[in-house]
């Protein structure tokens, strides 16, 4: 089972766009601390609308992409068309990746683990392809446990299973199992933090994000069975934040979790 992405492909980049500064310290950070040069051979695992790939695409001669979406892909190819960058796009599963063994100096992946079936042979498969030193990051994100964001999303699961659903997603279920996995081939990875930043949280919005599926964390979840969660969470949010809630600030930050291959 995969969480197929071609249903986000018209609103993902609205959605999970980032500003400017804090999308500079990631890419800055990623070409800094893996020592990507022109040569490198790069390849960005779950690569969807080039996102990330796009800017890390100029600070190499030509990087590598896969995604098992083809909509995610045919965006970022529309974006391309305008640019003289060069990325190599392919369909793959993270489990499979169509390249050679001891190919790359830096495979990295954001967003993507959780979503992947199996993910630990994913994981493998991404050391696999890797060239002795080379470097292996993946994406950590932590939101305060204690943020609106957080506590609704988890009330939405536990009304979810009350209707019998299922919420998780196929894939790892934290990064700590992710950072427990790499530690079988990497017993020191580095762990680098790239921002950190105060955000201004409206429980109306994300009740409203909650009910449009914006984000995967809702894709498990029939419609018919959102439309019964939806008043109890809406009641809930207001014994919980107060009606109308106040805006709450809540704290983010954002790391790269950085492997060597022995
Ligand atoms: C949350 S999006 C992240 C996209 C991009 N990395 C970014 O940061 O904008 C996750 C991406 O992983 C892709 N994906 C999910 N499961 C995958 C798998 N098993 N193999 C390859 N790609 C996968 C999805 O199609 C989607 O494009």
């Amino acid at each position: 089972m995969s969480i197929v992405f071609d249903r986000a492909v018209d609103y993902y980049d609205q959605t999970r766009a980032l500003p400017e500064w804090r999308h500079r310290a990631i890419i800055d950070a990623l070409v800094r601390e893996t020592g990507i040069t022109q040569d490198s051979r790069v390849l960005e695992i779950g690569i969807g609308t080039g996102r990330i790939g796009i800017s890390i695409a100029e600070h190499v001669r030509r990087l590598f992409g896969v995604d098992l979406s083809v909509e995610m892909m045919n965006k970022l190819r529309l974006k391309l068309a305008n640019t003289n960058l060069k990325i190599d796009i392919a369909q793959a599963n993270a489990r499979h990746l169509p390249f050679a063994s001891n190919t790359f100096d830096v495979v990295y992946a954001v967003h993507v683990y959780h979503l992947v079936e199996n993910w630990r042979n994913a994981i493998r498969d991404a050391q696999r392809v890797l060239k002795p030193g080379g470097k292996f990051v993946v994406s950590f994100h932590k939101r305060d446990p204690h943020s609106p964001n957080t506590l609704l999303r988890r009330r939405m699961r536990e009304l979810a299973n009350e209707y019998g659903v299922d919420t998780r997603r196929p894939g790892a279920q934290s990064e700590e199992e992710i950072y427990a996995e790499i530690l079988k081939w990497d017993a020191a990875p580095r762990i680098v933090q790239t921002s950190v930043w105060q955000e201004t949280e409206n429980v109306s919005e994300i009740l409203e994000e909650i009910d449009r599926q914006i984000f995967s964390e809702t894709w498990m979840i029939p419609r018919a069975v959102m439309d019964q969660i939806k008043p109890r969470l809406c009641k809930w949010a207001q014994e919980k934040f107060g009606d109308p809630a106040p805006p709450l600030q809540t704290r983010y930050d954002s790391r790269w979790l950085i492997a060597a291959k022995a």
